[in-house]
C-alpha cells in the first residue's frame, strides 16, 4: 500500500506545482479586482448572477460576464478586464465610480437592468472604451462632461432612462463615435450647435426628450449623418433650417410633435431619402413640390397647418408606402395616380390618408388597385354625392395602423420532442428538421418603412447573412410594432444541419450581437438588443476566456516534470524490489448479472428512435467497428450519445449486461457516464452523457482551427490520467483500458476531458483475472500510471516547446507495450 500512498502524495504534489503556481503568477491587476469588488458592491444583484465574483481572481477563477483579455499585458504583466457583460441580470442598485479604474475595458454593457443613480464622471477615464452600453435602467442625473473625452468611444447608448440636463459641449470632441442614442430620457436645453464637427456620426436618435432651443442649421455639416430623429421635444416655435434640405447623406428625418413653426422643409434635393414625418407640429404654408427621392417609403405631414393643394409630384413614387397629409388645410383636388408606379406584387399596399383637409373635388374618379386605401372623411369633397364611387372613401376613420405578424408555422410539422429543447426548423431544406434554438429579442429603432411586410423577405437576408449564417437559420417568429415607431422582434437562430450549435458557435452568435457587429442597414436603420437568450445553450457561455502561460511558468513544469521523472525511477526500483518479499491474498465475489441497475435507465427502442429522428443521418456523429454513434434529446432535456451496436457485434445478452453493470459502477468526473441502455427487438444500445466539444483528436488534428492553448492541454492531460488512474486504482476490480488515444479522450462543454471506450470492445471479464495476481497488479498499476504520467508530461513539454501537435499520442504502441510489460509481469 505504502507506493500508493507515496504514488498519490507526489501526484497532489505535481498537481498543485503544475496547476496552481502557474494561475498565482498570472493575476488580474490589483486595482481592476478592487474596482470590481465595489462595483458588485454597490449592485444589488437579488438572482445572485454575480455570486462567484468573489472567489479568486476575476480573469483566471472566470468570474461571470467578466470577459478579459486572453493574455495579460506586455506592459504590466497583469490580466485585464475588456469587457463587462451585465445584459438583462435584474441588476439594480447604483454605477460605481470604481469603473474608471477599468481603463482597458472596451465594452461596458449594463442593459436592461434596473440600476438608478447617475452615470460616474469616472467613466472619463475609461480611455479604451468603445461601446457605453446603460440602456434600460433607471438611471438619472445629468451626462458627465468627462464621456466627451473618451477618444475610442463608438456608441453611446442611454436610451431609456431618466438622464437629465443637457447633453454636454465636450461631446463634440468624439470624434470616433457613430452612435447617439439617447432617446427616452428627460435631457434639455439646446442640442449644441458644435455637434456638426462630430467626424463619424452616423445616427442621431434624440427622440422623447425635453430639448428645447432651436434646430442648429450647423447639423447639416455632418458629413455621414444617415439619421436624425427628435420626436416629443419641445422646440418652442423655431422653424426646420432650410439647411437640412442639403444633408445629402440622410435617409431619415423624424422630427414629430416638435413644436416646430415655419414652412415645411424641401427634401427634394436629398437623393435617398427613404423616411419623412414632420407630423404634429404647427408648419404653415404649402407643401414643397420638389420630386421626393424614389426610395421614399414614408411621408408624413400630417397635423400641421399647411396649405394649398397636393402637389403632384408624390405620383409615381415606387416605394412609397404612407402618405399622410390628414389634418391640415389643404385644398383643391384629390391626386388619383399617386399609385401609378407602384408593384403591388409582393403583399405591398399603399396608404393616402388625406383626412381632415378642404379637399373639394376629384380631377378625375377614382380608380385605385385593391391594395390602396384612400381615406377622404372630413373633406368637402365628400358632401359632394353625385362625386361617383366617393361614399366608400368617406367613412369615418379609425387610425390606420401598420400589422405585426408572426412565422406561418401552418405547415404542420411534427413535434420535434415532447417537450424542450428541441424545435423545427420551419424554413430547412429538409423540411420540418429539428434543432435547439438560440432565442433573441430584437428591436429596429428606426425603421425605414411603415410596413414590415413587403420588407420581411429582405431583413431575413440581411441579418442571415449579417451573422454569417444561411437564410434559413435565421427564423422571424413574431414582429409587432410599438411606439416610436419601433419594430419589435423575437427571432430564433437554429444550428445549420445539425441539431446543436457548437460552443464556439453560441460565443460567435453572441458576441456578434452584444458587440454590434452585424453591419447597420440602411432600410433597417440601427437596432437595439433585447434580450439573448442561449435557452438550452445557458452553461456554454458561462465559459471565460481561453489564456496561454507565461514561459516562466512553462519552464517551471518542464523542472517539475524532470525533478518527478527521477521520482519515479527510484519509486520504480522500490517497487520491484519490494513485489518479490510480498504476497497478498483477497477473495473477490464474482457478480451476478443484474436485471435492474440503480441510476442507469432502461430505454425502449421507440425513445431512442424518436430522439434520434429514428437514428437519421442528421443525428449520427460517430461510427466505429462496433456501430454508430447518435446525437438525440431525451424526453428530461439531456442530450445523449447513443451508441447502437451493430447486429453481432456483441456476442450474447449476458456480456452486454456485464458491460452496464461494469460502466455502471464507475463514477468519475473524468469517465465519461453512463446514463441508460436498451436491450429489445435484437437491438442493443449503450447511452452515454453527450460531449458537446467531441474528441481530443478533433482540437489536436491538423484540421482544427485552433489547437487547445498549453494550460488547458495541461487540464486535459491531467484530466485524462486521473481518469485512467481511477480505473486502475479504484475501479474494482480493476479495469485496464488498453486504447488510450485521442480520439477515446472527449472533451465536455467545459473541456474537462473524459475518458471514454473503456469497456464495450475491450474489458477482460473479471473471471479471467485470477485472484493472487490482484496485489502485484496494484502495484504496477501504479507504476503504469506513472510511466503514462510520465510519458504524457514529456509529451506535453516536448508538444509545447516543439509545436507539434500530434506529439501527445504520436507513440500509442509505446504505452501498449508499457502496458503489457507491466502486466506480464
Ligand atoms: C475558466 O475558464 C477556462 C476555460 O475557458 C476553464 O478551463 C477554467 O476551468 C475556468 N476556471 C474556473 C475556475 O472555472
Ligand atoms: C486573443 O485575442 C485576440 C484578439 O482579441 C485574438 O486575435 C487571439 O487569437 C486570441 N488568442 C487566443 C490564444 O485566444
Ligand atoms: C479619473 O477621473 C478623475 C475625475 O474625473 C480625475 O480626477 C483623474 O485624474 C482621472 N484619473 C486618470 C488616471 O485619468
Ligand atoms: C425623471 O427625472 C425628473 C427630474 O429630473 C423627475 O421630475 C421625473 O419625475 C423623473 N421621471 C421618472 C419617470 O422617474
Ligand atoms: C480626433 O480628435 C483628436 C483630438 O481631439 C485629433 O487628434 C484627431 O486627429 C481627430 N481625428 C479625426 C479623424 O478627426
Ligand atoms: C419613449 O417615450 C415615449 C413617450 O413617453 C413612449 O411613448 C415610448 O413608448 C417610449 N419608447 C420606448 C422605447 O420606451
Ligand atoms: C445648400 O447647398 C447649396 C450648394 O450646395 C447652397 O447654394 C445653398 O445655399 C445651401 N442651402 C442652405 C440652406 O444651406
Ligand atoms: C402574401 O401574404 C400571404 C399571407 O399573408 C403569404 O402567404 C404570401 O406568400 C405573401 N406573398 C408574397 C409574394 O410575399
Ligand atoms: C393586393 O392586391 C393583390 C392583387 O391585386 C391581391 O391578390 C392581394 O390580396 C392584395 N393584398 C392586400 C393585402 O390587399
Ligand atoms: C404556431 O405559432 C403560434 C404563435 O406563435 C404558436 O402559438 C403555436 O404553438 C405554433 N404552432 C406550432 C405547431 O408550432
Ligand atoms: C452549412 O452546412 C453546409 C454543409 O452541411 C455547408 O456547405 C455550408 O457552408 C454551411 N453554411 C454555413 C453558413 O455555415
Ligand atoms: C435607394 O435607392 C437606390 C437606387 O436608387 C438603392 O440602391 C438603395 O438601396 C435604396 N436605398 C434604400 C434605403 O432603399
Amino acid at each position: 500500500m505504502l507506493p500508493l500512498y507515496i504514488c498519490s502524495a507526489i501526484f497532489t504534489l505535481l498537481y498543485f506545482a503544475h496547476v496552481q503556481q502557474p494561475t498565482a503568477a498570472q493575476i488580474t491587476a490589483p486595482w481592476e479586482v478592487n474596482a470590481l469588488r465595489a462595483i458588485r458592491g454597490s449592485l444589488s444583484d437579488p438572482n445572485g448572477f454575480l455570486n462567484n465574483w468573489n472567489r479568486g481572481d476575476p480573469c483566471v477563477a472566470n468570474w461571470t460576464r467578466v470577459i478579459c483579455y486572453n493574455v495579460t499585458a506586455k506592459d504590466d504583466g497583469y490580466f485585464h478586464v475588456q469587457e463587462l457583460q451585465l445584459l438583462r441580470l435584474g441588476l439594480s442598485g447604483t454605477l460605481a465610480p470604481e469603473l474608471g479604474q477599468l481603463s482597458r475595458m472596451k465594452i461596458m454593457d449594463f442593459m436592461w437592468n434596473k440600476i438608478t443613480g447617475s452615470i460616474p464622471k469616472e467613466v472619463g477615464n475609461i480611455t479604451s472604451l468603445e461601446l457605453l452600453l446603460v440602456n434600460g435602467n433607471q438611471l438619472s442625473g445629468s451626462l458627465p462632461d468627462e464621456i466627451g473625452l473618451l477618444p475610442n468611444l463608438n456608441r453611446i447608448q442611454i436610451d431609456q432612462n431618466n438622464i437629465s440636463g443637457p447633453i454636454p459641449k465636450s461631446f463634440a470632441n468624439l470624434n470616433k463615435t457613430k452612435h447617439f442614442h439617447m432617446n427616452n430620457n428627460s435631457l434639455s436645453g439646446q442640442i449644441p450647435p458644435e455637434l456638426s464637427r462630430l467626424p463619424s456620426l452616423v445616427h442621431m436618435l434624440l427622440d422623447n426628450n425635453n430639448l428645447s432651443g432651436y434646430l442648429p442649421p450647423e447639423l447639416a455639416q455632418l458629413p455621414k449623418l444617415l439619421i436624425i430623429q427628435l420626436d416629443n421635444n419641445n422646440f418652442s416655435g423655431s422653424s426646420i433650417p432650410p439647411s437640412y434640405g442639403n444633408i445629402t447623406t440622410l435617409l431619415k428625418l423624424s422630427l414629430r410633435n416638435c413644436s416646430l413653426e415655419g414652412p415645411a422643409p424641401d427634401v427634394s434635393g436629398i437623393p435617398q431619402l427613404g423616411y419623412l414625418d414632420v407630423s404634429w407640429n404647427q408648419l404653415t404654408g404649402p407643401i414643397p413640390s420638389g420630386q421626393l427621392a424614389s426610395n421614399i417609403t414614408t411621408i408624413d405631414f400630417s397635423h400641421n397647418r399647411l396649405n394649398g393643394s397636393i402637389p403632384a409630384s408624390f405620383s409615381g413614387l415606387p416605394n412609397l408606402q404612407r402618405l399622410s397629409l390628414d389634418n391640415n388645410n389643404l385644398d383643391g383636388s384629390v391626386p388619383s395616380d399617386v399609385w401609378q408606379n407602384i408593384d403591388f406584387s409582393g403583399n405591398r399596399t399603399l396608404i393616402l390618408d388625406f383626412h381632415n383637409n378642404g379637399l373639394t373635388n376629384l380631377s378625375n374618379p377614382l380608380t385605385p388597385p385593391a391594395n390602396v386605401t384612400i381615406l377622404l372623411s372630413g373633406n368637402p369633397v365628400c358632401q359632394s354625392q353625385n362625386q361617383l364611387n366617393i361614399a366608400q372613401y368617406c367613412q369615418s376613420t379609425p387610425e390606420v395602423t401598420a400589422e405585426g405578424g408572426s412565422i406561418d408555422n401552418s405547415t404542420l410539422c411534427a413535434p420535434c420532442a415532447t417537450d424542450f429543447p428541441l424545435e423545427s426548423v420551419l424554413k430547412a431544406p429538409n423540411p420540418c428538421s429539428c434543432g435547439v434554438p438560440l432565442y433573441v429579442d430584437y428591436r429596429l429603432k428606426s425603421p425605414g418603412f411603415w410596413d414590415f411586410v413587403p420588407y420581411e423577405a429582405q431583413f431575413q437576408e440581411y441579418l442571415s447573412s449579417g451573422l454569417f449564417l444561411n437564410s434559413y437559420q435565421l427564423e422571424v417568429t413574431t414582429f409587432m410594432w410599438e411606439e416610436g415607431p419601433r419594430l419589435k422582434m423575437t427571432l430564433k437562430l437554429f444550428p445549420n444541419n445539425t441539431i446543436l450549435f457548437n460552443s464556439r458557435e453560441v460565443e460567435r452568435l453572441r458576441y456578434m450581437f452584444t458587440g454590434w457587429l452585424i453591419a447597420d442597414s440602411d432600410i433597417f436603420g440601427p437596432y437595439e438588443l433585447i434580450n439573448f437568450n442561449p435557452g438550452w445553450y445557458e452553461n456554454v457561455l458561462s465559459r471565460g476566456t481561453k489564456k496561454s502561460l507565461s514561459t516562466g511558468a512553462i519552464v517551471g513544469i518542464v523542472i517539475a516534470a524532470f525533478a518527478a521523472a527521477a521520482v519515479l525511477s527510484s519509486l520504480i526500483t522500490l517497487i520491484i524490489l519490494r513485489r518479490r518479499s510480498r504476497q497478498f491474498s483477497k477473495k473477490r465475489t464474482a457478480k451476478r448479472i443484474p436485471m435492474k441497475i440503480d441510476g442507469v435507465k432502461d430505454f425502449t427502442f421507440e425513445e431512442l428512435s424518436n430522439c434520434t429522428n429514428d437514428f437519421s443521418e442528421s443525428a449520427l456523429i460517430g461510427q466505429g467497428g462496433y456501430g454508430k454513434v447518435y446525437r438525440g434529446v431525451l424526453a428530461d432535456g439531456k442530450v445523449a450519445a447513443i451508441k447502437r451496436a451493430q447486429e453481432g457485434s456483441l456476442q450474447g445478452s449476458k456480456e452486454f449486461f456485464t458491460e452496464i453493470e461494469l460502466l455502471s459502477r464507475l463514477h468519475h468526473r473524468n469517465l465519461v457516464s453512463l446514463l441508460g441502455y436498451c436491450d429489445e427487438e435484437d437491438e442493443q444500445m449503450l447511452v452515454y452523457e453527450y460531449m458537446p466539444n467531441g474528441t481530443l483528436r478533433d482540437h489536436l488534428s491538423a484540421k482544427a482551427r485552433e489547437s487547445p492553448s498549453f494550460p488547458m492541454r495541461l487540464r486535459i492531460a491531467l484530466g485524462s490520467s486521473r481518469g485512467i488512474l481511477y480505473l486502475h486504482t479504484e475501479a474494482d476490480p480493476p479495469i485496464f483500458h488498453r486504447d488510450i488515444k485521442a480520439s477515446n479522450i472527449l472533451l465536455d462543454s467545459k473541456f474537462v476531458a473524459k475518458v471514454a471506450d473503456f469497456g464495450l470492445s475491450r474489458q477482460q471479464p473479471s473471471e479471467r483475472r485470477g485472484a493472487q495476481h490482484q496485489p502485484s497488479l496494484r502495484k504496477m498499476n501504479c507504476l503504469f500510471v506513472w510511466s503514462l504520467h510520465m510519458y504524457i508530461y514529456g509529451c506535453w513539454c516536448m508538444d509545447v516547446c516543439s509545436m507539434c501537435r500530434l506529439c501527445f499520442f504520436r507513440n500509442c504502441a509505446l504505452l501498449l507495450l508499457v502496458e503489457i510489460f507491466v502486466r506480464n509481469l
